[in-house]
């Protein structure tokens, strides 16, 4: 009966988002829109009434999606990925949105307004967005100074980079940028992710590089934390570059991977809208065969050693149930959310429980990397 009642909620909110919010939301600019969202968020989050209305609106519950990995008990597997609460502005709204988990950011040592406008783009046909924000955040100092002493709901990880300026081009400059973010961390959330593929900043992607990579996580591990982490990976990451970056993590406390980030490659086949005038990473449909390929290549290769967040092109139950599958232990999205509307969560995890049973598993973990 709940099942049900949990369904028709679902058909409601999807028909009313589809049918009418989103058709208004895509007449209007995708940033505007995305702050417009963050304002009503944070409202929503302030007051326990509507915290309340948040949660009866869009919650879903079952044991079966309940995991404990790396000592963090997550109820679902469904998070929220790096971008869309940069601030970290939502931790009180998006539990009651159905998140197993959240991750805020990217943050990096310094406040940053990003790159020049316009910045975010929809590419409708395709299922995507282009990407250019170019790390805008208010820093490290003033956001962890925003959440000291807050208890979180669900797990929190904070996804971590490095400023986007001339000033941290050089490399050691860029490791002390890292540093100062991740201390300012320390104390706060459930989990890092370093973030060493925003495809979007100055100076491009100088940790994908092995030697460098090495003396980043060197300079990391000098920081005491209990916290685990994980790199955040690039999809366009060539195979030896993938192995490189396997092997430095293997000598340091990288936990696990998140696969992946944005897309830079304009020669997707993915691509069914014009791309001219945009400049930046994809998202969504473009990036999720990608992501796919580098989720089920590290789980190969690393036999399951290292936990996998699988992100990219999530817009339903199936999508997710295929990261599972094929090596990830968690599930985020953005893209989906924008296209489909918040219920979208509440259908995933509902949605993964009927295939979990439909496949005999009695736990979301006895799926991961059955197809590999
Ligand atoms: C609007 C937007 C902003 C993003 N900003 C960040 C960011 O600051 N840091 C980061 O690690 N990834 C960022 N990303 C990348 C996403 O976390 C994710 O890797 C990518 O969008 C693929 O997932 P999706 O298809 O579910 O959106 C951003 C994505 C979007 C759509």
């Amino acid at each position: 009966m709940k099942e049900q009642v949990i369904f028709v909620r679902n058909y409601i909110l999807r028909f009313l988002y589809k049918a009418i919010l989103q058709k208004i939301f895509f007449l209007q600019d995708p940033e505007i829109i995305h702050d417009r969202m963050l304002n009503v968020g944070r409202f929503l989050g302030k007051f326990s009434l509507t915290r309340w209305l948040v949660s009866l609106l869009f919650s879903y519950q079952d044991k079966t999606l309940s995991q404990e990995i790396l000592g963090i008990k997550f109820a679902n597997p469904i998070g929220l990925g790096a971008g869309f609460d940069k601030d970290a502005v939502l931790t009180d709204t998006l539990p009651g949105v159905g998140f197993g988990f959240i991750e805020v950011g990217s943050i990096t040592g310094e406040a940053c307004a990003g790159n020049l406008k316009p910045r975010l783009w929809r590419l409708k046909k395709s299922k995507a967005l282009v990407v250019n924000y170019g790390l805008k955040n208010e820093g490290s100092e003033a956001i962890a100074k925003s959440l000291k002493g807050k208890t979180f709901k669900i797990p929190l990880g904070t996804n971590i980079a490095k400023t986007n300026s001339p000033n941290t081009v050089k490399v050691e400059n860029g490791i002390a940028d890292y540093a100062k973010a991740f201390k300012e961390f320390v104390q706060i959330g459930d989990y890092f992710t370093v973030n060493i593929s925003c495809p979007n900043a100055y100076g491009g992607q100088p940790f994908t590089d092995a030697t460098r990579l090495d003396k980043l996580l060197q300079r990391l591990d000098e920081i005491s934390t209990k916290k685990p982490i994980f790199l955040k990976l690039s999809p366009d990451l060539s195979q030896s570059e993938i192995d490189r970056i396997l092997a430095i993590s293997n000598k340091h406390q990288v936990a696990g991977f998140i696969c992946s980030n944005l897309t830079k490659n304009r020669n997707n086949r993915k691509i069914k809208d014009s791309v001219d005038g945009t400049e930046g990473g994809m998202s969504g449909k473009v990036v999720e065969d990608l992501a796919n390929n580098l989720i089920s290549y590290i789980y190969r290769k690393t036999k399951g050693k290292f936990v996998i967040i699988g992100l990219g092109g999530v817009f339903c139950a199936e999508d997710a149930y295929k990261k599972i599958k094929l090596g990830a232990s968690l599930v985020e999205l953005i893209t989906g959310m924008i296209f489909e509307g918040p219920q979208v969560i509440s259908e995933i995890n509902q949605g993964l429980v009927k295939l979990l049973k439909k496949d005999g598993f009695g736990n979301i973990s006895q799926a991961i990397g059955k197809d590999n």
